[in-house]
């Protein structure tokens, strides 16, 4: 043993009970302790239950980290973000507020297209320093595992240049880091009107190399129009799949589009978006077990209509919440912010949020077996927050309510 947190206040510990994610009503219960304390032996958690039950005999002094009338719960899980780019865009949040959507920047030259121009002429090492600031960052807002996506790349060379960045930060850096395979981000300007050419070159060059270099977990593709249709997303999902990368989608954000029902047909660990899911799509997720990630601050930053959280929560769909952090869409990394516009703007209750954006958030990078919640033989990934309750933390927004952060068993110092 060598990390005692007790005199917890609330313990919350989304505590599935052995399940690899929460559904439906489940959602709405966050286990939780009153008066408890966790005991951790290296990076896992060993022990939990309430104060009177705790024997202090075993502990030393200075193991023992004090945490009265604190909340302590998992630390965030942030399963969908585009970290790694150069130049920020606030020209365009400029631009949209004087009336320019974000299909109308990105069909003149702005968008995704715009970060990839910059990311081919930045260096590895220039990438990793910009992504480092916001590493630290989320690191001090509650996050301990990030995904980050490729993406800003679009040829061999500079998506496996993004790749071995987002590999080299999880090496060197305290959270842990999942790296994602995005080619089919957009079509680059070389490959426009032969988007078919772009696809082959994914499927046949670079999904092959990135799998055999072990590079990327996930495999993901936007599906949109103007990007890549259905058939061309299943295609590079199934040629992912083929070389060792579990599927993911950016499915139905800016149409209906039948993302959600790839997603179900192929199985994916995620569809992430659907802010404008079909009814169908709502009940092929529901029939598959395809975590549903809602990026709240993305409809937020670019006023787009939220996700049907409520219907796709109760009727059954496992629901996760993430930032989609990234220089066009979301300039924020903030989890709790995420929480209360779920809350305000989806109807989630602040339970459901706290379930989205940790264990469900886990499931969807395939890691809920390790972390997402305080049970005995997880990761010690958890935050102390200096708040009366649970509920403080999304009704108390745009304040950092996290005292300390403990990562694989240590407490970290800042
Ligand atoms: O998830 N939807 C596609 N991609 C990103 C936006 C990336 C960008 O604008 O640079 C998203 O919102
Ligand atoms: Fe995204």
């Amino acid at each position: 043993m060598n990390l005692a947190l007790i005199n917890i206040k609330q313990l919350v510990t989304v505590s599935a009970d052995g399940n690899r994610v929460k559904t439906g009503k489940e959602m709405q219960n966050l286990s939780i302790i009153e008066n408890g304390a966790v005991l951790i032996d290296g990076e896992k958690i060993k022990w939990l239950g309430r104060m009177e039950d705790l024997s202090m005999g075993s502990i030393k002094e200075a193991d023992v980290l004090d945490c009265i009338d604190r909340i302590v719960m998992p630390s965030f899980v942030d399963a969908h973000t585009h970290l790694l780019f150069d130049e920020s865009r606030e020209n365009e949040f400029a631009m949209r507020s004087a009336g320019a959507t974000y299909q109308e920047i990105a069909s003149r030259g702005g968008g995704i297209i715009s970060t990839v121009k910059e990311v081919r002429n930045t260096s590895k090492k220039d990438l990793k320093k910009n992504a480092r600031r916001w590493l630290n960052a989320m690191l001090r807002q509650g996050t301990t595992t990030v995904e980050i996506k490729s993406g800003y790349g679009l040829d061999m060379d500079n998506e496996v240049k993004m790749l071995e960045a987002i590999t080299e930060l999880n090496n060197e850096e305290v959270l842990t880091i999942v790296p994602t395979f995005l080619g089919a981000h957009a079509i680059p300007p070389e490959f426009r009107d032969k988007k078919s050419d772009y696809v082959h070159l994914i499927t046949e060059k670079v999904i092959p190399y990135i799998g055999k270099k072990k590079l990327a977990v996930f495999c993901d593709a936007f599906c949109e129009k103007g990007y890549f249709d259905v058939d061309d997303c299943r295609t590079i999902l199934l040629s992912g799949l083929k070389h060792g990368m579990k599927p993911k989608l950016h499915g139905d954000e800016l149409s209906s589009g039948g993302g959600a029902e790839l997603a179900a047909e192929v199985n994916a660990i995620s569809v992430d978006h659907l802010e404008h899911i079909s009814e169908k799509g709502i009940d092929a997720l529901a029939k598959a077990s395809v975590v549903a990630v809602l990026l709240p601050g993305v409809s937020f930053f670019l006023n787009h209509p939220h996700a049907p959280a409520r219907k796709l929560i109760d009727t059954g769909v496992p629901v996760a919440i993430a930032s989609d952090f990234n220089p066009g869409s979301c300039m924020s990394y903030n989890i709790p912010l995420m929480m209360t516009i779920a809350c305000t703007q989806m109807k989630m209750s602040p339970e459901e949020a706290i379930a989205a954006s940790t264990l469900n958030a886990a499931a969807a990078l395939n890691l809920s077996t390790e972390i997402g919640s305080i049970e005995i033989g997880k990761k010690a990934d958890m935050i102390v927050l200096d708040i009366p309750n649970y509920k403080f933390l999304p009704y108390h927004f745009g304040e950092n309510h996290v005292e300390k952060i403990v990562k694989n068993g240590v407490v970290l110092e800042f």
